[in-house]
Parts: structure tokens; C-alpha cells; sequence
């Protein structure tokens, strides 16, 4: 199963997703903070390779920019890609649900931006021993931050049965999970599952023909569910999403990419919760305390063009969502 071609270098083997349109969403919320007399302060919460705080950092020359990751692979790579902006970055090792305490470390009361760009990245597909890819036989891995937490085999090899077929349905959205649970712990039983070409062959060896020929790769939603699992992606999202906009100032901007409908729907629910008054139903006027904190900038979500998805097909999923803080509420 693993391909002979070499892995392509970095610089050549990434695209920022719709790179220019995040940072046009961002601009307004910088001149706002330059308006005010300070330096304009921007957060990526998914620094990846660098992509997109390096194209950030060099349209804006008095930007300052804290970028978190998990994988600390990553921010070695993006430190090197940014190290001549060294003086206007801070890199920092974190979980990005963790924002408050990283600002709080570095002394920041509030920022003017912030951009996710969720999920997995290039590199982490492209590294084939960590175990992300369905297409090479790996180590069941799939941790972002290898220092620490379970692995995709030990999920496989210790949850029960019924916890499988949960994660597998809710988190990959699958159909034949029930049959793909019983398999694999038919499987393990008689030697642990070590490797994600044994799973790979597990899975096709349960869905149907037919489903595998019109569903894509029949171990995407698989491989998707074990990686949230792993990762425990959406808890996480869904404490970071609140706190990326509490941390914002007045007129900051955050703009967050989604990758499934099930991350997309955390930011939507946030994002909406933020922009409608809270006035209980039938109250005569709208108290100040009630007013929207946040103002939709997308209508609906907004998606790459095909030209973009042409050129990087990992694009094609991307789903954007952008809203400014147009109230900040008083401390209690
Ligand atoms: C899609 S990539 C970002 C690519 C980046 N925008 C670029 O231009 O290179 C997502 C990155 O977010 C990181 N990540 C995902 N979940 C995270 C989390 N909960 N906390 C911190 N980093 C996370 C991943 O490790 C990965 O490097």
C-alpha cells in the first residue's frame, strides 16, 4: 500500500485556504486597533505550517502575531518559515481551547483577530508514520500533539464494542459502523490492531461494494471518527469557539474555516448565539445587556472558488463563517 514517491518539500506541497479572503475579513478589525493607538494583535489558533500568519505578517507590517498549535512538528516548521518576523511573533506549544491562558501569559488583554483553520494539515497527511492517512499502511496514531494522550490503537484495541460503533456513527458519520465495531473486535481479539493498512482492510472487507464505489475511500469516515476521538476535536472546538470571541476587543474579527459539517455547526451555533439580541420573547425594549455582541461578515458560509479547489484540492471541504464583536460586555 505505501506509494514509492518521496514527500514533496514543504513550501511546495502547501496552499493556505482561502488565504486572501481571510485576511481582507481580518484587515478592517487591524486599522480599527490602529485607530485606537495600538498595535494590532492577531491570533492563529491553527498556525499548521504558517501559511497563512506568514502571508498575514507580510501584508501587514506593524501586526503582531501569537500563532498556537498542538504539534509541535508544526510550529518548528512555521518558526523557521517565520523567523525573519521573529520580533513580531510569539509561537506557542497549546491546545487552542487554552486561549485565555496563552493571552494571559503574554500579558495580552484582548486581540483585534483571529483565525482558525481547523482539522488536519498537509503535513500531517503527508507524514506517513503518524498514521492520518488511509492511503499508507502507519502506526494507528493520529495524535497532533505526539507528546502526550491516546493513540487511534488504543482506541481500537481497548474501547468496548458499543463505544465504537458510537464514535464511528457519530464522529465519521458512518453508516456501516455497527458492522465495522464488530469486525474490528473480532479482529483484535485475536492479535491487537497495530497498523492502518489492517484497519484499511478490515473496513473494506465490510462495506458493501456498492457503498464503497459511490461513498469516496470506504475508510474516510472511519479514519475521520478515530481522529476526533483521538484528538477530542469537537469538545475542545466547542470550548474554543466561545472563548476566541470573548477574547476579542471591540471591532475585532474572528474567521474560522470548518472542514465537516459537524465542526461547522459548533461555530454556526456560536456565531449565531452571539449575533441575536437577548431579550426574552415579548419584552417591550431592548436592554443595552441584551444587545448582540457579534455581527455576522458571511452570509451563510462561504466556500473556495473552483479555481482554488483545482489547484488545492484539500479546499474543496472548506466552509468559512466571519463575525465582528460589535459589543464587548461589562465585567459583572
Ligand atoms: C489545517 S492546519 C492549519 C494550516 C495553516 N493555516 C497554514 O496556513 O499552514 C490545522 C493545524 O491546526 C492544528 N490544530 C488542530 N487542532 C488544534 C487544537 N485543538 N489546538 C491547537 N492546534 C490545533 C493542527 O495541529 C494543524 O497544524
Amino acid at each position: 500500500m505505501t506509494s514509492g514517491n518521496p514527500t514533496p518539500p514543504t513550501s511546495a506541497r502547501h496552499t493556505p485556504v482561502l488565504r486572501d479572503r481571510c485576511i481582507n475579513l481580518l484587515a478592517p478589525a487591524f486599522e480599527a486597533a490602529r485607530l485606537a493607538g495600538r498595535t494590532p494583535v492577531v491570533v492563529d489558533a491553527t498556525l499548521g505550517m504558517g501559511g497563512h500568519s506568514e502571508a498575514m505578517l507580510q501584508r501587514f507590517d506593524d501586526l503582531h502575531l501569537i500563532g498556537i498549535d498542538r504539534d509541535t512538528e508544526a510550529l518548528d516548521l512555521a518558526g523557521a518559515r517565520l523567523s525573519r518576523f521573529s520580533s513580531r511573533t510569539d509561537l506557542v506549544h497549546a491546545v487552542y481551547d487554552e486561549i485565555d491562558a496563552v493571552l494571559d501569559d503574554l500579558g495580552i488583554p484582548a486581540i483585534d483577530g483571529i483565525l482558525m483553520d481547523l482539522g488536519v494539515s498537509s503535513l500531517q497527511l503527508d507524514e506517513r508514520e503518524r498514521g492520518f492517512a488511509y492511503s499508507f499502511d502507519a502506526p494507528l496514531d493520529m495524535r497532533m500533539d505526539t507528546s502526550r494522550g491516546q493513540t487511534a490503537a488504543d482506541i481500537v484495541n481497548t474501547y468496548s464494542e458499543e463505544e465504537l460503533v458510537r464514535i464511528i456513527r457519530k464522529w465519521g458519520e458512518e453508516k456501516f459502523a455497527g458492522r465495522i465495531a464488530n469486525h474490528i473486535v473480532a479482529a483484535r481479539d485475536k492479535a491487537p490492531l497495530t497498523h492502518t493498512g489492517e484497519l484499511v482492510e478490515i473496513i473494506r472487507n465490510v462495506v458493501p461494494a456498492g457503498a464503497a464505489r459511490t461513498g469516496g475511500h470506504p475508510a474516510k469516515r472511519t479514519f475521520q471518527a478515530l481522529r476526533i476521538e483521538v484528538n477530542e476535536e469537537l469538545n475542545v472546538l466547542e470550548r474554543a469557539v466561545p472563548a476566541a470571541v470573548d477574547a476579542l476587543a471591540l471591532h475585532g474579527r474572528a474567521v474560522i474555516m470548518s472542514y465537516h459539517s459537524l465542526e461547522d455547526k459548533i461555530v454556526k451555533a456560536v456565531f449565531a448565539a452571539g449575533s441575536r439580541s437577548s431579550a426574552p420573547a415579548g419584552f417591550p425594549v431592548e436592554l443595552e445587556e441584551h444587545k448582540a455582541t457579534l455581527r455576522r461578515l458571511t452570509k451563510g458560509t462561504e466556500i473556495p472558488t473552483d479555481e482554488e479547489i483545482a489547484e488545492n484540492p484539500r479546499a474543496a471541504s472548506a466552509r468559512l463563517r466571519a463575525v465582528e464583536k460589535v459589543k464587548v460586555r461589562s465585567a459583572a
